[in-house]
């Protein structure tokens, strides 16, 4: 009997509400002609009420999809409605990659894969630090603290102008990893040896506060998941002060890596070529 998975055509999604800013068509097309693969990548507007009837369809097999990502406002929906959310996702409680399998509804979240990968790409060796400082506790921030911890640095300071919120996200992602006012960010960043911000602070040209950066370690390593503009203020702090820096593009393409090898079965390169397609868009 054939395999049921060869009547599925090449083709995966991007669904959110609204879907027109999303860049995951350029990478995901990108990909498709550089493989040289007929299928298709399609972002799809779907509002939230409709969103259930989309997955069912998706399911059910008949949707010609073999899967996508999901972007906001339905992560949370998309992995409470998934057959097999994997650990990340199930942590988190959001997803933000899916793909059927053997019938079956997968999902996980890419997003902290995708800072790991980028922070490995831009920084190799960044994780071997003792201390690290998180700035923001908002839905970004949540799969940054998990894919820190799950590398292993020994204390996490999560600073938030709303403390309740820093609060929140250090209970619900382990021992290590405490809450702060904005207050106290000059205290934390003493010797601390990775700053990453994810908060909108800088965003679309946006000024910002000095940052305590003269505190960080001579050694640490600053880093924005903000990408527009891509030398972000933070950013410009950092390298006015000698710190080493990595921009938040990298994210963005490296977090698409692990969907692409689920529906198209190659796995992509993030090169310069990308970097630039992107850039050119922004
Ligand atoms: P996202 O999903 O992009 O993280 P979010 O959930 O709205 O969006 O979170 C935005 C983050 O940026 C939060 O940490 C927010 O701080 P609050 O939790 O106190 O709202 C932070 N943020 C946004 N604007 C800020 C500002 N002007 N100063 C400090 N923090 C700011």
């Amino acid at each position: 009997m054939a395999d049921s998975r060869e009547t599925f055509v090449n083709q995966a999604f991007v669904v959110g509400y609204p879907i027109k800013h999303s860049r995951s068509p350029l990478i995901h097309r990108h990909w498709l002609r550089r493989f040289g693969i007929e299928g298709s990548y399609e972002p799809v507007a779907v509002s939230p009420e409709y969103f259930e009837a989309f997955i069912a369809d998706l399911k059910r097999g008949t949707s010609g999809f073999r899967g996508g990502n999901v972007t906001i406002p339905h992560k949370e929906a998309a992995c409470r409605l998934a057959d097999v959310p994997d650990a990340l996702a199930e942590e988190l409680g959001a997803a933000n990659t899916l793909w059927m399998e053997e019938g079956r509804l997968n999902a996980t979240n890419t997003d902290g894969i995708g800072f790991t990968a980028s922070l490995d790409a831009g920084h190799p060796g960044w994780e071997n630090v003792d201390r690290a400082v998180i700035l923001g506790a908002g839905g970004a921030s949540r799969a940054v603290v998990q894919a820190v911890r799950d590398r292993g640095i020994g204390e996490i300071n999560i600073v938030n102008r709303s403390v309740e919120r820093a609060v929140e996200l250090a209970d619900r992602f382990g021992p290590a990893i405490h809450a702060h006012p904005m207050a106290a960010l000059g205290e934390v960043c003493e010797g601390a040896g990775l700053f990453i911000n994810t908060t909108s602070l800088g965003m679309d040209g946006g000024a910002v506060d000095e940052m305590p950066f003269e505190r960080l370690l001579p050694s640490a390593v600053v880093t924005d998941i903000v990408y527009v503009p891509l030398m972000t203020p933070i950013l410009k702090q950092a390298e006015a002060k000698g710190l080493a820096t990595v921009d938040g593009l990298g994210m963005l393409l490296h977090q698409a890596v692990p969907g692409f090898e689920k529906w198209f079965g190659r796995t992509p390169v993030v090169d310069e070529e990308l970097r630039n397609l992107v850039i050119a868009d922004m």
